[in-house]
């Protein structure tokens, strides 16, 4: 019997933990829930929730153009959140990272602190794909009013930015921010149409603006009552004046809610009141309660309806009509038949244009017939749909607001903001390949570096890329890509690029590696990482970073490389304090680079060009072996019926072949022009732009040409290197150099000729090493027959790459170097 007994209270406790369990998953947990107080210095609670600093605050980033000032009131606000600002002088960006994507709701909170004449400012905010506020009708700021409006929106990549824009002479300002998951179900894809008796979807791509929220004959809700942190309204400012309705209610937890409808939807405090039409034996009631709201008449609006029975007292005798405008939104709508019971809450939506004038109205009235006349109404929510432009302020779209339209009309002004970019880039990327050897003890800032750029602003139009289709060895888990990263520690940034960041990483299995993750905000970028998975797929070889594996977990776009402990050529070079390589290693490294960049020209079935060929992008074993970074930027080279590759121009200044800048035509030639810049550069030591400099000597391929024909290159090399350096091996290499430089590509050599005239440069360094030789020693070597000129002459390439990479593609040309050394090296023979 106490078996039994026992048996019985575990069968109850069991029966208790799945209630439990069922009870607690119901409510709904935002996985993203920034809650921000902008300039304030410490932890806000306001209504049960805590707002957070935005200065300290990890998760989110903050860039501004410049400094942002703080400002806090000194006297009483409306609200603790209206307790501190933030003021920006110039275009301003928060960014979040998304943990999930989906629907989001974007509350900004306004509140003018008089102290600080904010109440003049003139701005607009939006995101990445929105105007949520324009400048142009952004004045409502009135006397101490504070203002709170709420978007929701379907972030569709994992960072949502939110950009702050003054107007001229004007500043913008912020008090508080919150950016929080909304449930899925809560905002549907299909609505009905009014007047159409059709329904319209779609509504998943659009954005939408809380305009009036409203709690029918009850009292105002805050997100003490509401489990999703909404705020609902008494309804009693928008009741018609002579409608008089009845307010009614019931304990709201006698609420029962169906299967398919959650708390969520609308809270039980909102289906326990409602405004009725009253007691049908005290007045007439053949009239219709109306509310009459405001809106802008260019917008199409969401509207839904919050139904409860709470006021009959058997099935079925509550019939009564739904207007939303004019238009007949229900007729004979009888509540019982779509909730089987009273006290049982029903919604539904409907989408409409305003009327002509400024307002929408809804009513709901009797049934004419009816026994029993009343009509009832609980809840309503009313949100702005945005606009063809994706704006909810004007015919605006984000992009015309964010590149001002005088920029616009003059091409040679754009094309300067583009070089400026690229100028700003490349010294971005120096700055962090800097930091990143010479912070390596000290934990990087990598939000200090990234000034603000005016492309990070773009408009997307996103095609989801799916990775299944290509063969890309090894998928990661996300987890596996958090685990090796610290959950992507900002100490482990080894640096930040066009697509994203790249991270040192751990495997679990103690493989030390590098990730890249892809940041999807631009289609630019999306299509670059997809070009580099593809090329980097089809291209492996001993001089190319190799990838290791993958990760498209939840939208991510994450590449796993071989980990290059020397990081960066130019790290090397110069801006840090590492040791200074030798000739000869410099010799190899360049030999190293332009065999990677040879097997890219002529190894696979198809010549890929890599067009962003930069002494960043050459990076370096733990053995200083030499292999070619970031094809990011890669674009297949012309096949056997064009000669060039028609395309806009990108790449480093510095490094861009001139001719391809001219005429927008690309070949492999512009890899070799820039493949000559990194040879110059490697040989001076300093960097290939350099601004400070006198205007002669900016630009170091320009001014090392010119030391280059006037035969005195001895004179501008490394400091480090003087005396060092072989003069025949010197004299070979600046040859090598001026021809990649040629102002033409078919004047300058192939990868191939390059290649094997830094190795006649080693050779000749190594032989120097061993024996005194003159300058001519090439020709008392056995067996060699070219001199210097015949090399570039040929046009056929003296390493046939065809041979080398139909052996298998794995790319160890170790045996090609070894035919070379015993071609050259005096000893070999
Ligand atoms: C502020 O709030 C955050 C999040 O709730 C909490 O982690 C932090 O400890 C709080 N800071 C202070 C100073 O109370
Ligand atoms: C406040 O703003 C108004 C309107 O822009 C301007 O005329 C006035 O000079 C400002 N006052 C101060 C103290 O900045
Ligand atoms: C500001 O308030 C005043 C009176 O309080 C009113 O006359 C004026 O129209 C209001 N301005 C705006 C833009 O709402
Ligand atoms: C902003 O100011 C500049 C010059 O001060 C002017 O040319 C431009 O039209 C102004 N733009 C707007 C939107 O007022
Ligand atoms: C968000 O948009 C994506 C892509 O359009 C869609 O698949 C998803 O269902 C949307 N989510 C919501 C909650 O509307
Ligand atoms: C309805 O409720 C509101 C707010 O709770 C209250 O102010 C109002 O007086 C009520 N009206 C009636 C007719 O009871
Ligand atoms: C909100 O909920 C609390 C209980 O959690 C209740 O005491 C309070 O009266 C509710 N407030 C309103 C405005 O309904
Ligand atoms: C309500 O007011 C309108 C005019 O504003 C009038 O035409 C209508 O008869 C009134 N209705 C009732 C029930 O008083
Ligand atoms: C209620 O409003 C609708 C639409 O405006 C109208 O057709 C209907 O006659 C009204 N009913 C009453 C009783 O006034
Ligand atoms: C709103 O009006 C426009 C034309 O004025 C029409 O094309 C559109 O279908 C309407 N939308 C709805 C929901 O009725």
């Amino acid at each position: 019997m106490s078996d039994l007994n026992l048996l019985s209270s575990v069968l109850v406790l069991v029966l208790i933990s799945v209630y439990l369990h069922q009870s607690s998953s119901a409510s709904f947990i935002p996985a993203d829930n920034y809650l921000i107080a902008c300039g304030s210095s410490h932890n806000i609670t306001f209504l049960t929730q805590i707002y957070v600093p935005d200065s300290i605050q990890s998760s989110f980033d903050l860039k501004t153009q410049q400094d942002s000032n703080i400002v806090q009131s000194k006297s009483t606000v409306p609200l603790p959140i209206h307790q501190s600002a933030r003021i920006f002088t110039a275009i301003s960006t928060y960014t979040f990272n998304i943990r999930k994507q989906g629907r989001h709701w974007i509350r900004l909170h306004f509140y003018p602190i008089p102290e600080h004449n904010l109440s003049s400012s003139s701005f607009t905010v939006v995101t990445e794909n929105f105007v949520l506020l324009n400048s142009d009708s952004f004045k409502s700021y009135n006397g101490s009013k504070f203002i709170s409006k709420e978007y929701s929106i379907n972030v569709t990549s994992n960072i949502l930015l939110l950009n702050f824009i003054p107007s001229n002479n004007s500043i913008a300002f912020i008090n508080a921010i919150e950016v929080v998951s909304v449930p899925d179900e809560l905002i549907p894809d299909q609505a009905n149409r009014l007047s159409q008796s059709s329904s319209i979807s779609g509504l998943s791509e659009l954005a939408f603006e809380t305009v009036y929220r409203l709690n029918m004959g009850g009292p105002k809700l805050t997100p003490q009552n509401d489990t999703l942190g909404r705020i609902w309204e008494n309804d009693e400012k928008y009741l018609h004046v002579n409608s008089s309705a009845a307010n009614v209610s019931i304990t709201p937890s006698l609420v029962k809610y169906p299967e398919n409808l959650t708390p969520e939807i609308a809270p039980n405090w909102v289906y326990a009141t409602g405004q009725t039409l009253g007691d049908a034996k005290v007045t007439n009631l053949n009239f219709n309660i109306t509310w009459v709201f405001p809106v802008d008449p260019d917008f199409t609006y969401f509207v839904r309806v919050h139904f409860c029975d709470i006021v009959s007292t058997s099935l079925n005798t509550l019939v009564f009509n739904l207007y939303i405008n004019s238009d007949s939104a229900f007729s004979d709508l009888d509540l019982s038949s779509f909730t089987g019971n009273l006290d049982v809450p029903v919604y539904r939506d409907f989408v409409t244009n305003s009327t002509d004038s400024n307002t929408l109205t809804v009513s709901v009235g009797p049934e004419i017939d009816a026994e029993d006349p009343n009509a009832i109404l609980n809840g309503l929510e009313i949100l702005k749909i945005s606009n063809g432009a994706k704006s909810f302020d004007g015919a605006d779209p984000v992009v015309d607001l964010v590149v001002s339209p005088a920029k616009k009309k003059k091409i040679w002004v754009v094309l300067a903001a583009v070089l400026g970019a690229v100028v700003a880039v490349v010294v971005i990327v120096s700055v962090v390949c800097y930091r990143y050897i010479a912070g390596r003890g000290s934990k990087p800032k990598p939000d200090q570096m990234k000034p603000w750029l005016p492309h990070s602003i773009t408009i997307t139009n996103k095609s989801t890329i799916s990775l299944t289709s290509c063969n890309l060895g090894k998928t990661f888990s996300f987890q596996e890509i958090m685990d090796a990263t610290n959950k992507f520690d900002e100490s482990l940034l080894l640096g930040v690029g066009g697509f994203g960041r790249v991270y040192k990483g751990t495997m679990e299995d103690g493989t030390i590696v590098a990730i890249k993750r892809g940041n999807p905000r631009s289609e630019q970028g999306l299509a670059e990482f997809r070009t580099e998975i593809e090329m980097l797929s089809k291209l492996r070889h001993r001089h190319l970073v190799s990838l290791i594996g993958y990760c498209d977990e939840r939208s991510e776009m994450i590449l796993v490389y071989e980990f290059m402990a020397n990081g960066p050529l130019r790290s090397h070079l110069y801006g840090t304090d590492l040791p200074s390589l030798s000739w000869k290693q410099r010799l190899e490294i360049c030999i190293g680079a332009a065999r990677g960049l040879h097997y890219l020209h002529t190894g696979a079935s198809q010549s890929v060009i890599h067009r962003d060929v930069k002494t960043t992008n050459i990076l370096l074993d733990e053995n200083f072996v030499a292999k070619v970074a970031d094809f990011g930027l890669s674009k297949a080279g012309p096949t056997f019926d064009q000669t060039h590759v028609s395309t806009a121009v990108k790449g480093s200044f510095g490094y861009l072949d001139p001719e391809y800048f001219r005429r927008q035509q690309l070949t492999e030639k512009s890899d070799v022009y820039s493949f000559g810049v990194v040879l110059m550069e490697v040989l001076c030591a300093r960097p290939a732009l350099n601004p400070v400099l006198p205007r002669d000597q900016v630009n170091i391929a320009e001014w090392g040409l010119k030391w280059q024909k006037n035969g005195n290159l001895d004179q501008i090399i490394d400091e480090k290197l003087v005396g060092k350096v072989n003069s025949s091996s010197l004299k070979k290499y600046g040859e090598t150099m001026e021809k990649c430089l040629a102002e033409y590509g078919v004047d300058r050599p192939s990868m191939g000729d390059v290649l094997w005239n830094l190795e006649y440069a080693l050779q000749l360094e190594e032989t120097s090493a061993l024996v005194e030789v003159d300058d001519n020693s090439m020709n008392h070597i056995e067996g060699i027959k070219l001199s210097p000129l015949e090399v570039f002459d040929n046009s056929v390439s003296m390493i046939d790459g065809d041979d080398e990479f139909r052996r298998g593609n794995n790319g160890d040309d170790g045996s090609t170097s070894n035919v070379f050394s015993q071609l050259v090296h005096p000893r070999g023979r």
